[in-house]
């Protein structure tokens, strides 16, 4: 269907895909071209290379006051090694892991790839569709081994409370268990309340957690494959011999172009770009809000629409959920395609507790791409 509608007059807006439109700024695509150039290409340590991780523990350090060793910095090909790794490492046969519905649908794959079981709690909009201690402490059974949350949330966009992600830690810490934080999305943050790091909880606390990290998203170097985690002390020579057994070592190119993010320009530039997501969200959640594509709670970071589509889908004469899980949403999204040509993401894939409602927006697209999408909407809504 996407191949004959994009042989039309109206190409499809892909708002489905959840990257950055910009890519690596200047100075970083010149760190690669000279990497390459000089031949500087073999492998690095299975950790990465020392320099680059200097950088890192830096970062957040200035932007976050945090310190970070960078002994306790591991990086990974993307988040995705990363999530892999700790996975790994710390999950054995059997363990649960338990995390919110909604959420990013590898993670549930990170766990049963080390033979561990996701265990998926139904979150709502009230809870900013993210845990609560309280949940989290009924649900915690004899098998389970932790949480892995996401701050902010794919496909959400929404930051967990500081005080709920550190009462939560607090009692995933009681019961001898693990606490996996995904902040990819760390650096697109909007709102003063949210964007702090979880490693900035005080003491032993932010040293005992997993915080997963990336240049995809803020750094906008999502083909380039390179991420980061930051692991408690006794966790790095563990995961330093998984990653050299499994991985060798990351991609020393992209390595080294890495170390040119850093640079002022860079971050200068990172932060614009910054600016331009935030006023991309600032203009595209209230349009679908007044068309009637409600999204309840405004995301305060990331680049996400998590829009209940029902009122739409009513409209239009969709069947409500169906047990082979089509229906609702997953219709919707289909019936857009077809109307509007507009490519959007159906809850199904991120989880089970209400997928028929919702539908994902990217808004990691221009402006102009965003104003037509709207467009189009209102062309079709009316
Ligand atoms: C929440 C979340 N975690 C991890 C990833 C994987 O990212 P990477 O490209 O760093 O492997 C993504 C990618 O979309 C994501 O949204």
């Amino acid at each position: 269907m996407a191949r004959d509608l994009a042989a039309g007059s109206d190409p499809l807006i892909l708002l489905n895909i959840g990257e950055p439109d910009f890519t690596a700024p200047p100075l970083v695509q010149q760190a690669a071209a000279k990497a390459i150039a000089d031949g500087d290409t073999q492998y690095t340590q299975a950790t990465g290379m020392p320099e680059l991780r200097e950088k890192i523990s830096a970062w957040y350090a200035t932007r976050f006051g945090v310190d970070v060793a960078p002994r306790r910095i591991i990086i990974t090909a993307g988040a995705s090694a990363a999530l892999h790794l700790a996975c790994l490492a710390l999950i054995e046969a059997g363990d649960e892991i338990l995390m919110p519905d909604p959420s990013y649908p590898c993670n549930q794959q990170f766990v049963s790839a080390a033979e561990g079981r996701a265990v998926l709690l139904p979150t709502t909009a009230d809870e900013r569709f993210q845990l609560t201690r309280a949940k989290v402490q009924a649900a915690w059974g004899k098998n389970t081994r932790g949480v892995l949350l996401a701050s902010p949330s794919n496909p959400t966009g929404t930051s967990i409370a500081p005080e709920e992600l550190q009462s939560i830690h607090e009692f995933v810490q009681s019961k001898g268990g693990i606490t996996l934080i995904d902040e990819i999305y760390l650096g697109l943050s909007y709102e003063e309340r949210f964007g702090q790091t979880a490693l900035a909880m005080p003491g032993e606390l932010g040293q005992s957690l997993i915080s997963i990290n990336s240049f995809s998203k803020y750094f906008n170097m999502t083909g380039w494959r390179l991420g980061w985690m930051v692991v408690p002390d006794a966790l790095v020579s563990v995961v330093e011999q998984m990653a050299q057994h499994l991985f060798i070592c990351p991609s020393t190119i992209a390595q080294r172009a890495a170390l040119a993010c850093f640079e002022p320009d860079s971050l200068a530039e990172y932060e614009s770009r910054r600016s331009q997501f935030k006023a991309r969200r600032d203009y595209f959640i209230p349009e679908l809000n007044r068309l009637g594509l409600t999204v309840p709670v405004m995301p305060d970071g990331a680049f996400y629409a998590y829009a209940d589509c029902r009122q739409v889908a009513d409209k239009w004469g969709i069947a409500k959920a169906k047990a082979d899980g089509t229906g609702g949403s997953w219709d919707f999204a289909f019936e857009l395609m077809k109307r509007a040509h507009l490519v959007v993401t159906p809850g199904r894939d991120f989880g089970n507790a209400a997928p028929a409602q919702y539908v994902r927006f990217s808004t990691a697209s221009s402006m102009t791409q965003l104003q037509m999408a709207i467009a189009r909407l209102e062309a079709v809504i009316g």
